[in-house]
């Protein structure tokens, strides 16, 4: 059985204050909640405030990003062992990464790497564009994702890693998937490939979140596919009312 996880990605919101504020006004309600892992990505200047406030609770803390270069001339990045001071786990590949920022299967792969290698746990995100799925390209272009975002990875325990599977037509505009096509998708083009890649033990333990406009009114049904395994939430993880609802949905 894998423990279901309702991670909050904070995206470009909340200064270190308002990120205390937020956490203090979430953690009770998480707290109360136990069979759910939870896990916050605010902001890199946040993540130190955030650790503190985080440290004995049951709340994991990522960043939204890691580099794979260790240190050196690379002006603005931040390295895998920065994170790794204050953080369990990084999101990487996210579609407004590869959107804005020029973000490639290459860069994920080797991100995904740098992580790995520095103890962090890569929450890998894939999906299609509206134009890949309206041209019923979905499997093709996230398979190819996977494969070549994590290729040789030498993963040896499912916790090490987590999938989001995000329809980028799905994210931030309200108009979330359905949840057995969210769940099809991860039947057939996500957890098969993690086996190719892990072998099928490991891929039958490694967590795989759906993201894309969950909300408390969503989540459930989300939830009740077997081949989901929690969410990747944007918007309403800046509500702790909706982030704590919907890791009631999950539990
Ligand atoms: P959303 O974002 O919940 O606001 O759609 C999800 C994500 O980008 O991870």
């Amino acid at each position: 059985m894998r423990t279901p996880l309702v991670a909050g990605n904070w995206k470009l919101n909340k200064t270190a204050a308002e990120t205390k504020v937020l956490i203090e006004e979430m953690l009770p309600g998480l707290e109360a909640v136990s069979n759910v892992d939870n896990l916050i990505c605010p902001s890199y200047l946040a993540i130190p405030a955030a650790a503190e406030m985080l440290k004995d609770s049951k709340v994991a803390l990522g960043a939204q990003n890691v580099y794979w270069e260790e240190a050196g001339a690379f002006t603005g990045e931040v390295a895998p062992d920065m994170v790794a001071e204050f953080c369990e786990f990084v999101i990487i590949g996210h579609s407004e990464r590869r959107a804005y920022f020029g973000e490639t299967d290459e860069s994920v792969n080797r991100r995904t790497k740098a992580a790995l290698a520095h103890g962090l746990i890569p929450v890998v995100c894939v999906g299609e564009t509206l134009a890949e799925n309206e041209a019923g390209k979905t499997d093709e272009v996230v398979s190819r994702q996977m494969r070549d975002g994590l290729a040789g990875l030498g993963i040896t325990s499912a916790d090490q890693l987590v999938i989001a599977y995000e329809p980028v037509w799905a994210i931030g505009t309200g108009k979330a998937a359905y949840p057995e096509d969210a769940s099809r998708v991860i039947g057939q083009s996500i957890r098969p490939v993690l086996a190719e890649l892990f072998g099928d033990e490991i891929a039958q333990g490694i967590r795989v979140l759906y993201g894309g406009s969950v909300k408390p009114s969503n989540a459930r049904d989300f939830f009740s596919e077997e081949e989901v395994d929690g969410a990747l939430v944007g918007g309403a993880s800046l509500k702790a009312d909706d982030f704590i609802k919907i890791t009631e949905a999950a539990a």
